[in-house]
């Protein structure tokens, strides 16, 4: 059976995958907008079986996508992009950002994550009894956290942040993506060489005393720029409205905000806010009984993986107390989540205390008016009103 790519969601239930992914088998063919003829991967087994498999590779100029207006060019990969790149390229860069990404190093930055927070909290508690989460709280705890890290000034922010958003837009126009692109690459080329000048003691500080070449480096900050912002803003966003649509739920975080390690695991399961991503054979390989042929194109389903009922029970009850660690939304293999450290602190802060300290929050619309992202890349919501009665 050939089909395109499953991506609508059905009415009145915004956590759950397109419906259509569940009536794949785990391997099926796919056909992509382009006319190429590849396959979808579904199950957990096999999405990290390809994930892991250096058979497939990452390279953005053999792959097709699986949707329209995706984002990302199929040009020839700029220095220092190592997500796009497959080892042993990737391996080197790989191996000088895992040093900065130690489990020691985000835990270190946790107290400023519990700073930051705090701070939006309260200021969410003087501006009134409702709020937008997404911009008083999803938006700028992220923001903040990645730019301290990287040694970004956060008050530049108006630089890069809405640019960034730009660029992960499905279908957004090449020329506008361009200028985006343009831009935070000239106010990153700014920052390195200043950081060159001045060495500052922060991660793009510490790699300008690496053997890394200006362009390798300002690519590397625009990468792990856009990869702080938009995901763990979303992930926040997106599992508040999770927990607030499940009140019994919340209630057991509430209680217990020392389940939150598991707890944001099984969010992150739940809601698999990255859809896919994609992996193209570089030789024949025989999976399932079916032969992948060089050159085509596998498309793996990260929320597909994630409700495979082989391998979680129950897959779509969000259950806190669930052991969900061996989830994939932060991917498999030599790619997988470069930031997921740094990701789970945020998470694990920021949502145990929005719910304790505000007990009676709640949506301030139903939750069938939330606008979902159908329209973006990354799944979330765009907005998320919420109200409480003030103490
Ligand atoms: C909840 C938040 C996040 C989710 C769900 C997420 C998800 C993912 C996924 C699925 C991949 C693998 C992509 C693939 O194999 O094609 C990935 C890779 C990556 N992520 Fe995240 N991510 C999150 C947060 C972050 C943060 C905060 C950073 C900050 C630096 C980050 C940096 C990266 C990088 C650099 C890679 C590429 C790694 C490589 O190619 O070696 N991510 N992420």
């Amino acid at each position: 059976m050939t089909a395109a790519l499953p991506t609508v969601r059905t009415a009145g239930r915004p956590f759950d995958p397109p419906e259509d992914l569940f009536t794949r088998p785990p391997l099926s063919r796919l056909t992509y907008p382009d006319g190429h003829e590849g396959w979808l991967v579904t199950s957990h087994a096999l999405v990290r079986e390809v994930l892991a498999d250096p058979r497939f590779s990452v390279r953005p100029e053999l792959r097709h996508l699986p949707i329209l207006g995706a984002p990302g060019g199929a040009g020839p990969v700029p220095p220092g992009v190592f997500t796009a790149m497959d080892a042993p390229e990737h391996t080197r860069y790989r191996r000088l950002l895992t040093g900065q990404f130690t489990v020691r190093r985000m835990r270190a930055l946790a107290g400023r994550v519990e700073e930051i927070t705090a701070a939006h909290l309260e200021a969410m508690e003087r501006g009134g009894d409702t709020a937008d989460l997404v911009t008083a709280l999803a938006l700028p705890i992220p923001a903040q956290v990645i730019c301290e890290l990287l040694g970004v000034p956060y008050e530049d922010k108006a630089q890069f942040q809405d640019q960034a958003l730009a660029l992960v837009r499905l279908g957004a126009d090449p020329a506008q993506q361009a200028a985006a692109y343009g831009a935070i690459y000239g106010y990153l080329a700014g920052l390195v060489a200043a950081k060159r000048a001045a060495p500052t003691d922060d991660l793009l500080g510490d790699l300008t005393r690496s053997d890394l070449t200006d362009e390798e480096l300002i690519n590397i900050g625009f990468v792990l720029l856009g990869a702080g912002l938009d995901t763990t803003a979303n992930m926040l966003a997106l599992g508040a409205f999770a927990l607030l649509d499940h009140p019994a739920q919340l209630a057991l975080l509430r209680a217990d905000p020392g389940i939150a390690a598991q707890a944001v695991d099984e969010l992150l399961r739940y809601l698999s806010i990255i859809p896919f991503t994609v992996r193209t054979a570089l030789e024949d390989v025989d999976l399932q009984g079916e032969r992948i042929e060089a050159g085509q194109t596998v498309t793996v389903s990260i929320p597909a993986a994630n409700r495979d009922p082989a391998r979680f029970a129950d897959p779509d009850t969000l259950d806190l107390l669930r052991e969900a660690g061996s989830h994939v939304a932060f991917g498999h293999g030599i790619h997988q989540c470069l930031g997921q450290q740094l990701a789970r602190v945020e998470l694990q802060v920021a949502l145990p205390a929005l719910v304790t300290r505000f007990p009676s929050l709640r949506l301030a619309v139903p939750a069938t008016d939330v606008a979902m992202r159908t329209d973006m890349l990354i799944y979330g919501v765009h907005a998320l009103p919420v109200t409480w009665h003030r103490s």
